[in-house]
């Protein structure tokens, strides 16, 4: 930045950036710029984008600017500008263009979909010059980033204090509260993010099976599983995804008139983040099966050239009905109740791997708060969560907090019986499946891991352990068989 610009203060007229107008860095800033007091800096790499943004929104406070030097100058101090492009290189780019014309003690801020070990990444590289950087997990698509979204900041506690009231301003609110806390240091924030987008995919997952096993198992049309919907929103199951899961069943296609649901092509996409949740969780030993299979599910479902050559493999040999539809609407409710509650518990116990891998002091309760509102995932029932966690900080998994064992036990049965019915009638459904089988899997008061234990020791001398006694051993399997006590670990 040249001498000029930077003394140049009667230029610094916005207390906020935003580079990037498209949708959601558009709809952020005309969000911050909505707000009392904000005027907002905006940039976009062409101008035409800006220029877009001025003409629509004539009433926004906004200070445009043509160049990185002009968005510095336009600025007061510190700086704070948010970067909405899309993940990836692109980000690394303004990363570099921000910190050339910014100045130590001002604050970057990445509100973009980045995966975590890239913030952490960042963070350290930009810190090195004095600006602060911070990752922002930012949810709710284009409406909660105009209207209000949840927010899930990492970064330095020293960011956070000029950030937190400017991000407060523009979060939504639940219950009287803004959908924003500071997550913890560095990437904890886009941490925190990714395993909300993790349990997005299952949550929509879950809908998706309940929706096939009403459809398949009672032959109603989608838009009576939409008065289901509509009607289970009413209750504990009430949240965004269960919401506009009705008004997607309702919706018919204006070229055919048929259920919209019914000429949308069956391949759903993913950008991403889904597959990083599974992956980080396998680093860190945690078992998210109703992530990974809502994520294999989507997999599934986009490889066209099998699912066709597989259509005529034979399903089961003999035909199931539902004798109840009302009863095994109910079923399919708390089925759907009960993995819900599985994939939130694998959600947070991701949360907590990762907060103590990478030194994160992550609040549980106030993760589940601020995603009351706001964000895709938003649901009644977090605010269970938030009592689980205050009731007891040290739970070692949600689903062991009185009030999620009351709900599974009320619901299990069901949820047996739902997934007999679906291996029965053939229809998939890997997301209830794996839940019960996790539940199963904890409950379990002997599991065959003791078998497999057996079989590494076997065959690569791998050790065990005993339920008897302390220490390590192996047994000669090709010698005499007997067992000897080892004392280095293979
Ligand atoms: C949100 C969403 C948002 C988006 C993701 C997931 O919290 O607002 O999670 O980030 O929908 O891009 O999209 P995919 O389903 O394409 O992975």
């Amino acid at each position: 930045m040249t001498q000029q610009e930077t003394t140049d203060d009667t230029r610094a007229v916005a207390n906020i950036g935003v580079v990037g107008m498209a949708v959601m860095g558009s709809n952020l800033a005309r969000n911050l710029a909505s707000r009392e007091g904000n005027t907002v800096a905006i940039f976009n790499r062409s101008y035409e984008k800006t220029q877009t943004v001025l003409d629509e929104h004539p009433e926004a406070e906004f200070a445009p600017a043509h160049g990185y030097e002009e968005f510095a100058a336009s600025l007061t101090k510190p700086r704070t500008a948010i970067i909405m492009v899309q993940a990836g290189r692109g980000t690394d780019a303004v990363i570099d263009e921000l910190t050339r014309v910014f100045e130590p003690g001002d604050i970057i801020v990445d509100g973009g979909n980045a995966l975590f070990t890239d913030t952490i990444r960042r963070e350290k590289a930009v810190r090195e010059t004095g600006i602060n950087f911070v990752g922002a997990g930012i949810s709710g698509g284009e409406e909660g980033a105009l209207k209000g979204p949840s927010i899930m900041p990492g970064g330095s506690a020293e960011a956070w204090e000029t950030l937190g009231p400017i991000l407060k301003s523009i979060a939504a609110v639940a219950e009287g509260e803004p959908c924003v806390t500071h997550v913890g240091t560095d990437g904890a924030g886009h941490f925190v993010k990714m395993i909300h987008n993790g349990i997005e995919y299952v949550d929509m997952q879950l809908i998706g099976e309940a929706y096939d096993l009403i459809r398949r198992g009672t032959g109603k049309t989608p838009a009576e599983i939409a008065d289901i919907f509509a009607e289970w929103n009413r209750g504990e199951l009430e949240s965004y995804l269960i919401e506009i899961t009705a008004e997607v069943l309702r919706q018919s296609d204006s070229a055919s008139g048929r259920p919209l649901v019914d000429v949308i092509l069956d391949a759903a996409g993913a950008k991403g983040t889904g597959a990083w949740t599974v992956q980080t969780a396998l680093d860190l030993g945690i078992p998210v099966s109703g992530i990974a299979e809502a994520v294999f599910a989507r997999s599934l479902s986009s490889k066209p050239a099998q699912r066709a050559g597989a259509s005529d493999l034979p399903g089961p040999s003999e035909q199931v009905s539902v004798d109840d539809q009302d009863a095994f609407v109910e079923d399919v409710r708390r089925a759907l109740y009960a993995s819900k509650i599985i994939a939130y518990s694998q959600g947070f116990d991701a949360i907590v791997a990762g907060a103590e891998q990478y030194g994160w002091d992550i609040k549980k309760g106030d993760i589940a708060k601020i995603w009351r509102g706001g964000c895709i995932i938003r649901a009644q029932f977090l605010n269970r969560i938030t009592d689980a966690y205050a009731e007891d900080p040290g739970l070692v998994a949600l689903i062991l907090a009185p009030y999620f064992r009351e709900a599974i036990e009320g619901a299990q049965d069901a949820w047996r019986r739902v997934i007999v019915h679906a291996v029965e009638a053939g229809i998939p459904t890997p997301a209830f499946s794996s839940s019960l089988a996790y539940y199963d899997g904890l409950r379990a008061d002997r599991l065959p891991a003791a078998l497999i234990q057996g079989q590494r020791d076997y065959f690569g001398a791998h050790t065990y352990k005993r339920i008897d006694k302390p220490g390590t051993f192996h047994t000669l399997w090709s010698g005499d068989r007997t067992e000897i006590e080892a004392t280095d670990a293979h």
